[in-house]
Order: C-alpha cells, then sequence, then structure tokens
C-alpha cells in the first residue's frame, strides 16, 4: 500500500540578520513533527526556507554595502549551516529570490486573484512598521511605536496600491475555523483569530517600486512589487511545483501543517486561508502556533537586542540538548524563557542522572557479566507500566504538546531505573540475566520515543545496542536473544 503523505512547512525566516533562538525553536519543533509522522511510516515532505523580499531586507543589504544579492547568499547560507548544525530533517529549503521555483507560482497566484475579481486599485495613507512588514492602526501602537518591535520607528506612508478583497471571505473563514475544517491550534489562538477576523479590512498588496524597489514586480504593472507577505506566504505551494510541476503539487497538497509562531497568526490564518479561497485552492488542514522564546521576560529578537546566538549554544551543550531544553521549555499555550542556568540543571537531573544513567549503568551491566548477550526477559510488572506510557507519549507528539512527550518519556527511563534498582543485580548476576533483558526492551523503546527529539542521541542508542532503523510500531518487548555492542556515556555532566 501507497505511503500517507505529511507536508509540513515552517515559516520562511528573514535573513536580514544572523538566525536567532526563536528561529531554532521552530525549526527544531517542525523537524520533531517531521520525524514522528516519519516514525509512523509516513512519507514527510518537510519545508523550511527564506523570506527574502521587503523593506527590512533591502535596508540591511544597503547598510552592510552589498549588493542585496551578494548579502542574501551570505545570510542565507548562515541559515542553511543553522539547519545543520540543528540537525534538521528538511527535503526542501526554498528561497523566496529563486525565479525559477517561486516566480512562476507567485505569479500565477496572483492572477488568479485578479480573474476573482479581488485586486483593485486605491490610494493608502498609513502607518507602516518594517519589523512587521505590516500596516497598522493608530490602537495597535504603543506610545507610537509597534509593540513587538519597540526599537523601530514607524512610518508614515501614503501611496497608490492594490488591494486585495480579504473581507469578502472573512465568513468563510470563520466557519471553517470554528469546524476545525481547517484547524488552527492550540485553542488559544483558534479564538484570537476568531475576533480579529469579525472585523478583517481589506488589505494593502503591493507597494510602489519607488518605495519598495525590492519584490516581485505585479504582473501586467511593474511599477508596483507585490507586498511580501503575498510574495511570502506563496511559498508554501510553489515549494511544492504550484504554477511549474502541477503533478507534484496536487500530490503533496494540502499542507497537513504549517508551524508558526504567534506574532505571525493572522497573516497565516486570515490573510493566506482568504488568497487560497480567492483561488480555489485547498485550505491546509492545519496551522501550529508556537509562543515565543523570551529572554529576561521578553521575546527574543533582532529588533528587541536581547539575542542569544544558537550556534553558541549548540556548541556549548551539544545538539540533542539544545533540542531537548529548547523543545521542553515552551507551554503550548504559552511563552517560554530560555535561561542558560535552566537548560544546565534539565541537562544534569534529567539527561544524566535519569536517561544517560539507566541506559548506561544496564548495558555496561550486559558488557561486563553476560559478554554483552542477553537471552530472555523478565515478566516483571514495569513492562505493562512502560507499555501504557506509549498511546499518552504519541497522543502528546499528536498535539504537538512536546514538553509533555518529553515529561512522559522522561518517565518510561525512570521506571528502567527504579526496576534496576529493585531488582539489585549486582549482588547476583548469575540469576539476573533476564532483569538485563527486560532493561534492554526499555532502551530499545527510548531510542524509538526520543527519537523525534533527540535525533543523534537515538542513533547512539541504537548503535550501542547493535539494532537497525525501528519504527513507531517496533514499540515492544520483543528483543530476546541479542548481543548488544559497548557500552558509551551518552550525556556528560556539566558544571
Ligand atoms: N518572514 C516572515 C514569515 C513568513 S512565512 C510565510 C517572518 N520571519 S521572521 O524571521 O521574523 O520569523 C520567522 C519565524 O520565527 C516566525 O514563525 C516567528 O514567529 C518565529 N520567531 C521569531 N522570533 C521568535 C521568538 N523569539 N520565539 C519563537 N519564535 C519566534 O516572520
Amino acid at each position: 500500500m501507497a505511503k500517507k503523505k505529511f507536508y509540513i512547512t515552517t515559516a520562511i525566516d528573514y535573513p536580514n540578520a544572523r538566525p536567532h533562538l526563536g528561529h531554532a525553536l521552530e525549526k527544531v519543533q517542525a523537524d520533531a513533527i517531521a520525524r514522528f509522522q516519519r516514525l509512523q511510516g509516513k512519507d514527510v515532505f518537510f519545508q523550511t526556507g527564506t523570506d527574502e523580499h521587503g523593506t527590512k531586507i533591502w535596508r540591511a543589504a544597503e547598510a552592510a554595502k552589498k549588493p542585496v544579492e551578494e548579502f542574501l547568499d551570505e545570510q542565507v547560507a548562515v541559515f542553511k549551516e543553522l539547519c545543520k548544525k540543528l540537525n534538521i530533517s528538511y527535503d526542501y529549503f526554498i528561497r523566496t529570490t529563486d525565479q525559477k521555483i517561486h516566480y512562476p507560482g507567485v505569479i500565477k497566484l496572483w492572477n488568479e486573484l485578479v480573474k476573482s475579481g479581488d485586486i483593485f486599485k486605491q490610494t493608502y495613507t498609513g502607518l507602516y512598521c518594517i519589523g512587521c512588514e505590516a500596516f497598522k492602526t493608530e490602537k495597535e501602537l504603543v506610545n507610537g511605536k509597534c509593540p513587538d518591535h519597540p526599537t523601530r520607528q514607524i512610518e508614515e506612508v501614503e501611496e497608490e496600491n492594490y488591494f486585495f478583497k480579504l473581507s469578502k471571505y472573512k465568513e468563510q473563514i470563520i466557519s471553517k475555523i470554528k469546524s476545525d475544517e481547517f484547524r488552527v491550534s492550540p485553542d488559544v489562538r483558534k479564538h484570537e483569530i476568531l475576533a480579529f477576523l469579525e472585523n478583517a479590512k481589506d488589505i494593502s498588496f503591493s507597494r510602489p517600486k519607488t518605495s519598495l524597489p525590492w519584490g516581485i514586480p505585479v504582473p501586467g504593472d511593474d511599477r508596483q512589487v507585490m507586498y511580501v507577505w503575498c510574495d511570502a506566504l506563496s511559498n508554501y505551494i510553489t515549494g511544492i511545483g504550484y504554477g511549474r510541476d502541477e503533478e507534484n503539487f496536487e500530490k503533496l497538497w494540502p499542507a497537513d501543517v504549517h508551524v508558526i509562531g504567534k506574532d505571525i497568526l493572522r497573516f497565516h490564518a486570515a490573510f493566506w486561508p482568504a488568497m487560497l479561497l480567492s483561488a480555489k485552492i485547498k485550505l491546509p488542514k492545519e496551522l501550529f502556533v508556537h509562543g515565543w522564546i523570551l529572554s529576561k521576560g521578553a521575546k527574543m529578537g533582532k529588533s528587541t537586542g536581547n539575542v542569544l546566538d544558537p550556534f553558541a549554544q549548540i556548541e556549548k551543550y551539544g545538539v540533542d540538548p539544545f533540542r531537548f531544553y529548547i523543545l521542553g521549555a515552551m507551554n503550548i499555550d504559552g511563552d517560554g524563557e530560555y535561561s542558560e542556568e535552566l537548560l544546565k540543571e534539565r541537562i544534569n537531573t534529567v539527561l544524566v542522572s535519569n536517561l544517560s544513567n539507566f541506559c548506561y549503568r544496564s548495558m555496561s551491566f550486559v558488557n561486563k557479566n553476560y559478554d554483552s548477550e542477553i537471552t530472555g526477559i523478565d515478566e516483571d510488572k514495569v513492562i505493562g507500566e512502560v507499555e501504557a506510557k506509549f498511546p499518552e507519549i504519541k497522543k502528546a507528539y499528536e498535539e504537538y504538546d512536546f514538553k509533555k512527550a518529553i515529561d512522559i518519556i522522561m518517565e518510561v527511563s525512570a521506571l528502567g531505573n527504579a526496576y534496576f534498582q529493585k531488582k539489585e543485580p549486582w549482588k547476583n548476576p548469575a540469576e539476573s540475566a533476564d532483569v538485563l533483558g527486560t532493561c534492554m526492551n526499555i532502551i530499545k523503546n527510548l531510542a524509538i520515543l526520543c527519537e523525534p527529539m533527540m535525533p543523534e542521541f537515538s542513533e547512539k542508542l541504537k548503535k550501542q545496542l547493535k539494532i537497525k532503523k525501528l519504527s513507531w510500531d517496533e514499540l515492544g518487548f520483543d528483543l530476546k536473544k541479542h548481543r548488544i555492542g559497548t557500552a558509551e556515556i551518552l550525556f556528560m555532566k556539566i558544571k
């Protein structure tokens, strides 16, 4: 039987500066979902990328005194390098300046909106926040500044723009979100967007080339360039072939989930579905909206100036401890504080004292006492206790509640530790071989359960256990006569 497809995307990042922890968080969350779905046997297509047009990029290139293309190539290389360091298993990295891959679909989509009678011209006066690349109302400002970008000046703009009839689609979108046909999760975001949609107005969809020289020209009017969000949102369909490889597009669309941050909710849950409805394209199935990584209580971001460098953090603590911490730091419906103090404590108490300790002490016991071979298992009640956790962990992954998934997985490891302790195999190794057989099975299960969040750890564990690729279906206690490899310590204590 053909595998079921699963198409997942992240937001595409602005590469006007180096990537920060917020970017890293989103990539790691999406990667954990992609890996979880692969473990379920799905045929996953995972897309990420960079959003390379707009005022912010143009000015950053000017400030760097570089031609914009050269500036972007250098910046994008850093974003790709971060994905590599983070072990992100993406299938395609889209760049919105890619004229072969991205432009044909964007142009096709614009023309579809025109055909539906949803694009019109109007003179516009408004307040523009470059940080958001969006117009703001007076009401949305705090002391004349955008609350998300308090270090940036709001600009007054008066110009002739093309507009998109967002208001025409608001009722349809509200009904699809309410019924979960287009699911917005968690619920707090669903309520937020429903409130916004009630009053949704038509939106400016282009800028004159004179005020924004860096964008995709509007078809049939090259004095105007497309509004950067119109160009950016289209990446989700152009990357998989819309406008150039319709067969692949049909195969993968609609997206199973778009992973985004809460600051860009309205673009994804109002503008994007309206554009798709106008072009008579199906809506994505789900939007998963994460909160912000905070540093000392404030959103970590380029404009706020409290940025921690993800490269330095990965270098210092290792990729899996970093992934483990950042995934566990976020409340599903709120924000998460990034603190190196907390990170160290979590690594030492959870990864080292619980997980790594259980794996190392039991595998090295097998190496020493049974010439690395197990022959059977001890049918203890711990087996049922561990197995009872599997559906709970699956549910947490399916709900993108990584914090919960981590906590329950660590309960599995704690059950293993307590079992080893209770059985005291060191007192009588000759009679305890099956106890270790049970422990090896718990470790095998941990290798599967941890894979979406800590793929490197999982790989090492499988190597030490001498087992090949595993899928979610192989959870259980079926490892009987088996020779393992040499145990090595998996996580070291951090001082
Ligand atoms: N280019 C737009 C997205 C276009 S998607 C069609 C953009 N870029 S961004 O670089 O500002 O943000 C990229 C992603 O990172 C967004 O989902 C955003 O929410 C997320 N984060 C940026 N800062 C963040 C934190 N401090 N914490 C968590 N994620 C945040 O918006």
